[in-house]
């Protein structure tokens, strides 16, 4: 079986669980904007993996523009935030980015990290904000992934674990 990963990661989380991916499965591993999408007929399975920013999974046009080549082959999909595994958030999440025939590709979750003092200056000054207009809301009224980016103003967090991998792997019959 011929496989590869593809991922979209801004700061890195992203592409840690793709080489992890990589190494455990010996697939090919490449970046969504330099792939080129006329090699995905090589691949009996395609795993594309993006950072998840405002609600929405990085590169996920990707899967979108190329559904018809990815017909029949083994897909899985993973996202990677700063919020811890939530049932509500990732089926919100998945009917927001992945409508119509990609609803039926499996999506995973792997939890990221976030360390807002190193973030690019547009990111930091979104997220700073964020962070002070979480603060005023009662905990108990907070987001999941509102909290976790308190968290994250507070100190440098990474939440990255290879074990999120593991379903992902049995899911295209690898573990
Ligand atoms: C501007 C911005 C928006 C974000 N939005 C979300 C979000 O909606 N949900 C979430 O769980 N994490 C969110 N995050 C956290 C990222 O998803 C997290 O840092 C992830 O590890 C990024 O993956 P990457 O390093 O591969 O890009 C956001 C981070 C930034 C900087």
């Amino acid at each position: 079986m011929k496989g590869i990963v593809i991922y979209k990661s801004k700061y890195g989380s992203t592409k840690k669980y793709a080489e992890w991916i990589r190494e455990s499965t010996g697939f090919d591993m490449a970046e969504a904007d330099k792939f080129r999408p006329d090699e995905l007929g090589k691949y009996d399975t395609v795993i594309f993996g993006g950072g998840i920013y405002a609600g929405g999974i990085a590169g996920i046009a990707f899967l979108k523009k190329n559904i018809a080549r990815l017909h029949g082959k083994n897909l899985a999909v993973f996202c990677c935030g700063a919020s811890p595994y939530d049932a509500d958030f990732m089926k919100a999440l998945k009917e927001r980015n992945m409508p119509g025939e990609m609803s039926d590709i499996p999506l995973f979750y792997c939890r990221g990290g976030c360390d807002i003092a190193n973030l690019h200056f547009a990111d930091k000054t979104l997220c700073k904000m964020l962070v002070k207009a979480v603060a005023k809301k009662d905990p108990a009224q907070r987001e999941v992934w509102e909290t976790a980016l308190v968290e994250a103003s507070e100190t440098a967090c990474d939440w990255t674990d290879k074990a999120y991998i593991t379903p992902i792997l049995e899911t295209c019959g690898i573990a």
